[in-house]
């Protein structure tokens, strides 16, 4: 199982040191859990994590190698400085930042060839949704980027469901439902690990997790709190699947 901690652009160095003393008084060693905080603490999740049962990642990475593209920071950066993992196409930098599907795709084949774990990041907008289009959107951008994969890396792409609507809203996804989304996933990126993201918190984590496809869990808000982030670690433990 693997639990993501998306920061967003929160936190502070002050929060990473509250969540090292937290998480790594107890550990669970078949829950997998990645801290993401903003880039700058990246260098302090290293020293503070590296070689610990907490794994840490970035939230984006540039779809070019080094070179003339300033405020970006290329993927064998993040590599140097031991990230596991990077979150690639959060719906908020396809809004915010114009990301299309096909720039996500690049971007996570610069992640797979610089050893990082990409976390694709899809999901349907709230009108998509009523229009019935969800289908056919989230297909599509996970089909972007798989054929962009060379197939021996396939496996190692990590895909997040994450409904627009349900981000930051409150209004999480009936966990059902999100796992019928995920099985449609499944049925084109077989060897993936998909999770649910929106809303996820103490409370929904177990009914979440308790579904056939969701094999984890990208959380926002709700993991910056150390012990909100410590009981849905320990939620998961019990779901143990
Ligand atoms: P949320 O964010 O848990 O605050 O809804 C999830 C995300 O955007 O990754």
């Amino acid at each position: 199982m693997l639990l993501v901690a998306n920061w967003k652009m929160n936190g502070s160095l002050d929060l990473l040191l509250q969540m090292h003393k937290i998480l790594l008084a107890q550990s669970y060693p078949q829950i997998e859990t990645v801290l993401c905080p903003p880039f700058i603490y990246l260098p302090a999740a290293q020293g503070l994590f590296s070689g610990s049962h907490i794994a840490y990642g970035a939230q984006d990475v540039s779809d070019q190698d080094y070179g003339a593209y300033t405020g970006q920071i290329c993927a064998k950066m993040l590599s140097q400085l031991a990230c596991d993992y990077v979150i690639i196409g959060h719906s908020e930098r396809r809004q915010y930042c114009g990301e299309t599907d096909i720039l996500i795709a690049h971007k996570c084949v610069r992640a797979l060839d610089a050893g990082l774990i990409p976390i694709l990041c899809v999901g349907e907008n709230l009108a998509q949704k009523q229009h019935g289009q969800a289908q056919t959107i989230i297909l599509a951008q996970v089909q972007t980027v798989l054929d962009s994969l060379p197939a021996d890396k396939v496996s190692r792409l990590v895909i997040a469901y994450e409904p627009i609507w349900a981000i930051g809203t409150g209004q999480a996804a009936d966990p059902r439902l999100a796992n019928e989304v995920h099985s449609w996933i499944r049925a084109i990126a077989p060897k993936s690990r998909i999770l649910y993201g929106g809303s996820v918190n103490a409370d929904n984590i177990r009914a979440f997790l308790s579904q056939p496809n969701i094999d984890g869990a990208l959380i926002g808000g709700a993991a910056l709190k150390p012990d909100v982030l410590m009981q849905m670690i320990s939620a998961a433990n019990e779901i143990n699947k």
